[in-house]
């Protein structure tokens, strides 16, 4: 898949030399104003006759395809902008998203692209612009590399988006604006290609060297743990999930430094199992190719990492990936052993399937060895999650309030939704061992909470969030800036995050 070029323009639409112009009209409104007005004027009043007769009625989704009559471009797509009281930077990315497709659908090569839409004013311009930039691209995204018949991608193309603002001065602010989203969608799109990519073609092995060439391109620093170092850093916790793989493990470090006065790095860990066959624990068949996802958090990591690099925070920020495959081989572990994470603490593991929490420890111990605060992971950790909050929102467990608050803000900018679990002491009496300081399963009563429990354990007293990813990794159909497949959420919460905490 090529993106398209994406620019900004002050000009008149009617003008530009383009194949295909896109302009919005909103539900329920009468007059015509702006390029609106300028394309009913090109097309000899064709465009209010249609809204008068009922035939275009600007509701969202609805779009209809004109001539362009006077216009330099041959085509006009009018497309439905839904209620002006509705409108919001999300309902902007989400009809950004959809209108897209259809222009793709269309073979709408060359667009000049209205941001006149409705309710002009409400967003700021610079927000509305990277909303849209990322609803533009994320909305294309397509996995379709193992496609080897034409007939089975996508036909039409989108070749170039102009979009067109009302001033010059917008059109500034705008161009900043579609340099985040920009951002913000490639670095999505990245984590999304990571998470697609089936488990025999996205080892720990090719994990990590994507994590370095994706490092050597933006100017990151990256280290391979190898498996022998990690043994000397007594991890023994994330290494005996690899035991019964062919696999080597590859625990992958990335360091942005920026040039903030703090010194102690973010540090956003992502859970890297590359396969989860559950282990000697196994899961069962139905449904088991799902869970070449299982490395969705550690490519949401790199992703966010992608984009900070860019983006330039002045905070400092260190992604951690611990990746392996979970797989039943001779050397597997078994239900009952102990294993020591780099900590010292000692976990029994009763089920190879909660293996997520096992990497994680040793990831977030790691971290904050490194002095990193806050700590952040980011997990397909737990079936439970999804039965406690489906495919809306992921759940956040965290230790701290203010760590909490920020994460609300930077997902209310992403539009990446979440939810507080409870986090009470008392859900700890569930993991308690027999023999060891902590047993990796709870039972099933408040699944997603004893997972993040465990992991609790590793953070201390340090800050720390744990978001459980499980259910919102993947999207079941395409809708607005979402699109069939891994999901790449939440990126660009975590990048938001960071950037609101460099200001
Ligand atoms: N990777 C799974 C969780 C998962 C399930 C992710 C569905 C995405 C979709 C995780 O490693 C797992 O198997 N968790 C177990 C934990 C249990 C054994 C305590 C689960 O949720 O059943
Ligand atoms: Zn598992
Ligand atoms: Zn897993």
């Amino acid at each position: 898949m090529t993106n398209p070029e994406l620019s900004v323009s002050g000009g008149n639409i009617g003008q530009l030399d383009v194949d295909t112009v896109l302009c919005w009209v909103p539900e329920g409104s009468a007059r015509l104003s702006g390029h609106a007005a300028a394309v009913d004027r090109a097309t000899d009043g064709a465009l209010a006759v249609m809204i008068r007769d009922g035939l275009i009625t600007g509701r969202s989704g609805e779009t209809t395809v004109l001539h362009g009559g006077k216009l330099r471009a041959k085509r006009v797509v009018v497309a439905g902008a839904g209620k002006a009281e509705a409108f919001d930077a999300h309902a902007e990315r989400r009809n950004a998203g959809n209108a897209a497709r259809t222009l793709r659908g269309l073979n709408a090569g060359r667009v000049a692209w209205s941001t006149q839409s409705y309710a002009t004013g409400t967003v700021d311009p610079a927000v509305a612009a990277a909303a849209r930039a990322e609803g533009v691209l994320m909305g294309l995204y397509r996995f379709d590399k193992h496609h080897t018949r034409e007939a089975d991608r996508p036909r039409g193309a989108v070749t170039s988006v102009t979009f067109v603002e009302a001033s010059a001065r917008a059109a500034t602010a705008a161009t900043r604006g579609v340099a985040q989203g920009v951002a913000m969608a490639e670095a999505t799109n990245f984590a999304r290609d990571l998470a697609n990519e089936p488990a025999n073609l996205m080892t720990p092995t090719i994990m990590a060297t994507h994590a370095q060439e994706m490092a050597a391109r933006e100017g990151l620093e990256c280290t391979i743990i190898e498996r022998a170092e990690a043994e000397r850093l007594g991890m023994g916790s994330y290494l005996s999930v690899a035991n019964g793989s062919h696999q080597p493990p590859k625990f992958i470090v990335l360091r942005y430094r920026g040039r903030g006065a703090q010194s102690a790095p973010i540090a956003l860990i992502g859970k890297g199992i590359t396969f989860d066959t559950g282990g000697t624990s196994i899961k069962p068949a139905a449904g088991m190719e799902r869970m070449k996802g299982d490395m969705s958090g550690a490519a949401s990591v790199l992703g966010a990492m992608m984009a900070i690099a860019r983006l330039k925070p002045s905070a400092s920020v260190i992604g951690v990936a611990p990746c392996t495959e979970n797989m039943p081989g001779g050397g597997a572990t078994k239900p009952g052993d102990v294993v020591y994470a780099m900590d010292g603490q000692s976990i029994e593991v009763i089920n190879t399937d909660a293996e997520g929490r096992l990497v994680l420890a040793d990831g977030v111990a790691y971290a904050k060895q490194q002095g990193a605060t806050p700590l952040i992971d980011v997990a397909t950790l737990t079936g439970a999650i999804n039965v406690a909050l489906g495919k809306v929102r992921y759940g956040v467990h965290t230790n701290n309030d203010a760590l909490m608050a920020d994460l609300e803000r930077a997902s209310a900018l992403s539009g990446e939704k979440l939810w507080r679990m409870p986090m009470d002491k008392e859900y700890e009496d569930q993991i308690k061992s027999d023999v060891a300081d902590v047993k990796n399963t709870g039972g099933a009563p408040a699944g997603s909470i004893t997972g993040a429990k465990l992991i609790e354990k590793f953070a201390g007293d340090t800050p720390w969030a744990h978001l459980d990813i499980a259910g919102v990794m993947d999207v079941e159909r395409d809708r607005g800036e979402w699109v069939k497949g891994m999901s790449g959420q939440p990126v660009r919460t975590l990048v938001h995050l960071v950037l609101n905490r460099s200001k």
